[in-house]
């Protein structure tokens, strides 16, 4: 149960799409098949913008054009492809992630953990979480800033994703070190997709690492990316090592559960005593 995937890592300049859409066309060119490739968060657009009004503004002028270009990738190599875009819908607006499939969007996924200003530009996700059933691997998205959030990979797992697809613009460099953590304690394949470039505007200057990951249920990289440089990378993975939970023979991962002493996870009322506290 072999499958190819990999990702993509262009330098984005914000607000020109053109520019981006040209990097990611430059960084394929040198891949000549995937089941799965993985593009960056906000990859067509960049990732900090003055305000809400001009994330609607970009998205109006170039989702179309954005949303042609993953049909088309996904399309061309007749696989699946996950990037990062606004998604503006009725009076909303979300940090997604587009689901390309053979020339079909099949679906977004709405970033549910908004980061920082990402509160003031965005709507934080509403759609619940959602495994992808393709051939001959499951599929699970989160957007960057969701690796702060062990239930998102957990939940996407125990739904049976045998790889995690993470769209980034990464601030943290610990995040890299989490993800290896997501990978280890579901036993999945986790594919994160970091930037580079500068976002220097509207009072902050970012400028993101790359150092893009393919994560292996044993914890290991696989494949780094380069550092503050373009990069592309497709590695063939064993679909069977995400499917086998048992952490030794007499532990299974998600059996030996004690859900019974869980329950305050969901209980939002223990927060509000912190905050008394
Ligand atoms: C982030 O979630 N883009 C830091």
């Amino acid at each position: 149960m072999n499958v190819s995937v990999g990702f993509i890592q262009p330098k984005v300049r914000f607000g020109n799409i053109d520019y981006n859409i040209e990097r990611i066309e430059s960084l394929l060119a040198n891949i000549d098949s995937f089941d799965l490739i993985v593009l960056p968060e906000l990859v067509y657009t960049g990732y900090v913008f003055r305000g809400r009004d001009e994330v609607i503004r970009i998205s109006t002028k170039y989702n179309k054009k954005i949303i042609e270009h993953i049909k088309r990738v996904s399309d061309i190599y007749s696989a699946v492809v996950v990037a990062g875009a606004p998604e503006y819908q009725g009076d909303k607006v979300y940090n997604s992630a587009y689901i390309g499939y053979k020339g079909d969007i099949i679906d977004t996924y709405r970033k549910l953990h908004l980061f920082y200003k990402e509160k003031i530009w965005f709507d934080p996700g509403d759609k619940p979480l959602k495994v992808y059933d393709f051939r001959g691997f499951k599929l699970g998205v989160m957007i960057c800033f969701d690796w702060r959030f062990p239930e998102v990979a957990r939940i996407l797992s125990l739904y049976g994703a045998d790889i995690i697809a993470h769209p980034s613009n990464l601030v943290f460099d610990y995040a890299y070190d989490v993800a290896l953590a997501r990978a280890i304690e579901n036993n999945i394949y986790v594919v994160t997709s970091n930037r580079v470039g500068v976002d220097n505007r509207a009072g902050m200057r970012i400028r993101f690492k790359g150092l893009s990951q393919i994560v292996s249920p044993k914890m290991e990289v696989i494949y780094r990316g380069r550092k503050y440089r373009e990069d592309a990378k497709v590695v063939e993975i064993d679909i069977s090592l995400a499917r086998d939970k048992m952490a030794t023979k007499l532990n299974h991962l998600f059996r030996d559960r004690r859900i019974e002493f869980y329950t305050p996870l969901v209980n939002r009322e223990l927060v509000e005593e912190l905050d008394e506290a």
